[in-house]
């Protein structure tokens, strides 16, 4: 990453997935990325479902290295125990919708309760996570998947007031939500028609949109080439 200048610090939570182990790899070979942080369920117990592990790790961050110039949430998931997205309304599950809200808005949003403290106030400071296209309202052409298109637009919702609030205490920040486009990890297999981008692609990518972002974009929805999605 260039934007962040030399040395930057970074944490990437998700980073037993397909895109944010490859974002973690990437930074890791970044000879401006000073500390890499690797946060996930497998291998550091960061379990969205439970806010305890969520604030302890950003304390754990805090007392080890000090502030976060970037902290990446690559967290999140289409199928959950088994069950994957509906096809028709008749499909709604209660229980199943609920877990696809605590997985895909609520974990993020916790994410952003207890990380943003972590980021610094008197510079540029990014606080970015995984959405998807498919949680946009206005580009829902084809329907179906309405748990997870919901929870993203919930998501979407939480990043957009979660920006307004930040930026009153750190006026550099870029806190958006990310559409990394359609990308070959475990997350599509079942659901991947034609071509898909491998990770190691999709986190160059995002990487570039980030480092592209200026404050006025704080808040925002943007896919992997740059381009401003609509809500
Ligand atoms: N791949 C795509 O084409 C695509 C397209 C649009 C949007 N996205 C979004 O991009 C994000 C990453 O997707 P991916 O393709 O990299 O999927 P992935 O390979 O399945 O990775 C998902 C990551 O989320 C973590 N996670 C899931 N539930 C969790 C929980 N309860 N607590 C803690 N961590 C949890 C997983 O941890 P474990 O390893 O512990 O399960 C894993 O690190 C998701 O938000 C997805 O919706 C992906």
């Amino acid at each position: 990453m260039d934007s962040l200048g030399r040395a930057y610090k970074a944490t990437i939570i998700g980073a037993s997935g397909g895109i944010g182990g490859a974002l973690a790899d990437t930074l890791e070979t970044d000879p401006n990325c000073a500390v890499l942080v690797r946060l996930s369920r497998k291998e550091t117990g960061f379990d969205l479902g439970d806010e305890v592990t969520i604030q302890r790790a950003a304390a754990a961050i805090r007392d080890a290295h000090g502030d976060m110039d970037l902290v990446f949430d690559a967290t999140g998931a289409l199928e959950i125990d088994g069950i994957g997205p509906e096809k028709s309304l008749r499909a709604i599950d209660p229980a199943v919708m609920a877990r696809q809200f605590a997985v895909n808005a609520i974990g993020p949003a916790l994410i952003l309760k207890h990380f943003t403290a972590l980021m610094p106030r008197g510079r540029r400071a990014i606080l970015a996570t995984l959405s998807a296209r498919v949680g946009s309202i206005g580009d829902n052409r084809l329907g179906g998947w309405i748990s997870y298109r919901a929870a993203k637009a919930a998501l979407n919702q939480i990043v957009k007031t979660a920006s307004i609030e930040i930026a009153r205490t750190h006026p550099q920040a870029i806190v958006v939500a990310l559409h990394p486009g359609t990308v070959a990890t475990s997350l599509t297999v079942p659901f991947r028609h034609g071509e898909a981008t491998p990770p190691e692609e999709a986190a160059r990518q995002l990487i570039c949109v980030l480092d592209s972002l200026q404050v006025p974009s704080t808040g925002g929805f943007f896919a992997y080439d740059g381009q401003a999605i609509e809500w």
